[in-house]
């Protein structure tokens, strides 16, 4: 297995806890589909599962690493590595053009194929707008440069957080096949967060969160 979450549990201080305890897996290569109401916890398990949280019980290995054994640098290696993430708020650098925006990731790691970023650049419809800073670009050509930086580095897995919801119908569909065509040729699992059947049937399984728990 790629992801295995193990029986974690996670309370954010003073309150009640989020996870109860919430277990799943992922092989390499497949695409899962997180689903649940809003407030059930579905981004805080995607922060726990991508090192950017810890959870006070249980256990999450990503590709044979157990999370709750590693101190911060090792997360950070983890994010540089081997997973990567998109957002529904983009959160590209707006200081940084798109060409620097792609790259970005990939350099930290010292993982920068240039043959690799000049191809999803072209895949993503990118070209023309690589001297461009975010605020000029559209909300779906700004998810398409964040799923380009998150592809970079070539992760194993790809962390999605409702990354089509912001966008309009037309960009979601685009967003949606550009993110599985790349997810599926390079090999990553992809674990996603949907509100949406339509997109959570596109993908190989489907796990529902509830009352902390996946149902
Ligand atoms: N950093 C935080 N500190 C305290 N509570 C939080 C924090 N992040 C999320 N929560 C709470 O945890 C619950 C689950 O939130 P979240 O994981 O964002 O749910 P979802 O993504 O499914 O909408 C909500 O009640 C939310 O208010
Ligand atoms: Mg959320």
């Amino acid at each position: 297995m790629l992801l295995t979450v193990d029986h974690v549990r996670k309370t954010y201080p003073g309150g009640r806890p989020v996870l109860q305890d919430v277990s799943l897996a992922l092989d390499h290569g497949q695409t899962l589909a997180l689903t649940g109401e809003s407030g059930s916890g579905k981004s805080t398990l995607l922060n726990l599962v991508g090192a950017l949280d810890t959870f006070e019980s249980g256990e999450i290995t990503v590709d044979g690493q157990a999370l709750s054994s590693l101190n911060d640098p090792g997360r950070a290696a983890l994010r540089r590595d081997r997973v990567a993430m998109v957002f529904q708020q983009f959160n590209l650098i707006p200081s940084l053009t798109v060409a620097q925006n792609l790259s970005f990731h990939a350099r930290l790691g010292e993982r920068l194929d240039k043959g690799w970023l000049s191809d999803l650049t072209r895949r993503l419809g990118l070209a023309d707008l690589l001297d461009r800073y975010p605020e000029y670009l559209s909300g779906g050509q700004q998810q398409r440069v964040a799923i380009g930086r998150a592809m970079a580095a070539r992760p194993k897995l790809l962390l999605a957080d409702e990354p089509t919801g912001n966008l309009d119908e037309t960009a979601s569909a685009a967003v949606l096949d550009l993110m599985l065509d790349l997810v599926r040729d390079t090999g990553a699992a992809l674990l996603l967060v949907t509100h949406s059947l339509d997109i959570a049937n596109r993908l190989d399984r489907r796990a529902h969160l509830a009352s902390g728990r996946i149902t």
